[in-house]
């Protein structure tokens, strides 16, 4: 298992409810799960507990036990575990260094930092801009990147470093759809090969039902459904825990209520999913 988390309590400092109410869940090597949610459901939380800012930065009330790619998290340092888990945040432009004029230097910035032979950083960058899509870009500037491209760059670099388990927190949210859909591409693709366990926090439902394996729903720091996307968002109790639901599901429901589809049909939340239920 990439992820394991039991009974996971997490209250702030000084917060009057957890943040985090008795969460357990496993998430084997190679899976690309969302975590859904309204605002305030305890999705950055739930991404700082595994990441290990949860407990070494923030302080807070921890009760029961995350293991991530095998390490107990609260008992390893937050050094050793940079090297396993990479970690990208919602603004691809803050993570751009600023130090670096091309994005082939940008991607080898944290190379050096792990002390790498030249060798073998090269071959490493070809890698990351192969997989990211960004080999024509190579030799431009971070700065004249579209925010899709941004972010990609911000994912290329945290995935050279070979991270086992990577976690990002609504790294699409400052993007159009097509900046979304170039992310969402890479992330599929990096889960499918192997090559990393994606976690991603996300309040993009239509991206999460057409690309990812599994869907983690949180509402008031609970695990409320957990399973295919298409299971986990259908479900009426989603809608009801403020979540939302894909116009596909919406139109679905409407239609099956007034009769015009057939009742009992499972609701669809991919374009595909809808033009097979409207048939
Ligand atoms: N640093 C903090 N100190 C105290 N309470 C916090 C802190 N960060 C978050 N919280 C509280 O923890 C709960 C979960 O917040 P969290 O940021 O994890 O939600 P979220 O699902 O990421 O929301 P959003 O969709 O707005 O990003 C909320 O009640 C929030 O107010
Ligand atoms: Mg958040």
């Amino acid at each position: 298992m990439a992820v394991v988390v039991e009974n996971l309590t997490y209250t702030y400092p000084r917060a009057a409810r957890p943040a985090l109410d008795n969460l357990t869940l496993h998430i084997p090597e190679g899976q690309f799960c969302a975590i859904v949610g309204a605002n305030g459901a305890g999705k950055t939380t739930l991404c700082h507990a595994l990441t290990g800012f949860i407990p070494h930065f923030y302080r807070g009330t921890l009760a029961g036990d995350v293991q991530v790619v095998g390490k107990a998290i609260a008992q390893t340092p937050l050094a050793d575990l940079a090297g396993e888990i990479g970690l990208v945040f919602a603004n691809p432009f803050n993570q751009i260094t600023g130090a670096r004029f091309t994005v082939r230097e940008e991607i080898a910035f944290g190379l050096e930092n792990l002390g790498l032979p030249r060798d073998e950083m090269v071959a490493r960058i070809a890698e990351v801009l192969a997989l990211t899509g960004l080999e024509a870009l190579a030799d431009r500037s971070p700065y004249a990147l579209s925010g899709g491209q941004q972010q990609r760059l911000a994912i290329a670099s945290v995935i050279a470093m070979r991270p086992r388990l990577l976690v990002l927190d609504e790294p699409t949210s400052q993007l159009d759809p097509v900046g979304a859909r170039e992310v969402f591409t890479v992330l599929r693709d990096l889960a499918a090969e192997g090559s990393a366990t994606v976690v991603l926090a996300e309040h993009k439902l239509e991206w999460v039902a057409a690309f990812t394996d599994r869907v983690l729903a949180l509402a008031g720091g609970r695990l409320v459904a957990d399973g295919p996307p298409r299971e986990v968002l259908a479900a009426p109790e989603i809608a009801q825990a403020g979540i939302g639901q894909t116009r596909y599901t919406i139109a679905a429901r409407h239609a099956s209520e007034r009769r015009l589809a057939p009742a009992g049909k499972p609701l669809p939340v991919t374009l595909d999913q809808a033009v097979e239920f409207f048939q």
